[in-house]
């Protein structure tokens, strides 16, 4: 098995909460994994250890098998792991493309006005960078929209130009921190198709934290659940909807919902 990332015996402590508890999980290179649990269950916070955001307090983290529990958040991005964030995080004073450049390796931040317009660059070379930017946008079904202001669009377009960003970076591995919230149901295909384009034709793995059960159940090849911090089933879709630890996870948040109902 070819693993993309494993997290083994992972543990965060705030103070005296133990938001993710001894976590082991690996996933494969090209499988669609999928992490769900109850509101608190810790899903953005492993999500945050993934990505360096927090760092462990026990445990260990391994990207293609190189160990990286003590690798900063940037240096990890270089090495490949992209995120999206549940409180979508844009520029709110730049374009659609604007926010898809600032993401590329060739035209961060520092470099935006410089890598546009500046000295030191070739024009074939910006023309190259702005070109991937918009094909991006083409994946995601945006690229018509790339001179509104990403603040303009649609919450549910907002979401699908943060994958663009994720996208941007070059990725091996992309985390979508509930990439389904506040999408309608037409959306919610797109989203699927857009997921399905990016594994199968840019073979990025995927990795998912959805509320939306159907669109979980479609997606994945394989599911973790966690609760309270810890992991308390894992398997296929179909496994987990049976399974009876999961269900009274659920049941006990007084949270199985289906999106429509949320
Ligand atoms: N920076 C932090 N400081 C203190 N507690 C935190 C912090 N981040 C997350 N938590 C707590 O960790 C638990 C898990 O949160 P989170 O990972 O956001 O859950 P989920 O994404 O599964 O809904 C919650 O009880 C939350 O309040
Ligand atoms: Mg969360």
């Amino acid at each position: 098995m070819n693993k993309i990332i494993e997290t083994k015996e992972v543990t965060i402590r705030f103070g005296g909460l133990v938001a993710v508890d001894s976590v082991n999980l690996v996933q494969r290179r090209g499988e669609v994994l999928s992490l769900i649990g109850p509101n608190g269950a810790g899903k953005t916070t492993l999500f945050n250890l993934l990505t360096g955001v927090y760092h462990c307090t026990s445990g260990n983290i391994f990207f293609d098998y190189k160990n990286i529990t003590n690798v900063k958040a940037h240096e990890r991005t270089k090495l490949g792991i992209a995120r999206t964030f549940q409180n979508i995080r844009l520029v709110k004073s730049m374009t659609v493309l604007e926010n898809v450049l600032i993401a590329h390796p060739e035209c961060n931040r520092e470099g935006l006005l410089g890598a546009l317009f500046g000295m030191g660059r070739t024009a074939g070379k910006r023309r190259q960078v702005v070109e991937e930017c918009l094909e991006l946008l083409d994946i995601v079904g945006l690229k018509e929209m790339e001179a509104e202001m990403a603040t303009s669009l649609p919450y549910g377009k907002q979401r699908l130009l943060e994958i663009a960003r994720g996208l941007a970076t070059k990725p091996q591995l992309l985390l979508l921190d509930e990439p389904g919230a506040g999408m309608n149901g037409i959306e919610k295909e797109e989203l699927t198709n857009v997921i399905h384009y990016i594994t199968e034709k840019m073979k990025v793995t995927v990795l998912i934290i959805e509320h939306d059960m159907k669109f979980v159940m479609g997606i994945s090849d394989r599911i973790i659940v966690l609760d309270h911090g810890q992991k308390i089933a894992e398997g296929k879709p179909e496994e987990i909807q049976t399974n009876p630890r999961v269900i009274e996870a659920y049941l006990g948040s007084g949270e199985f919902k289906d999106e429509e109902e949320a």
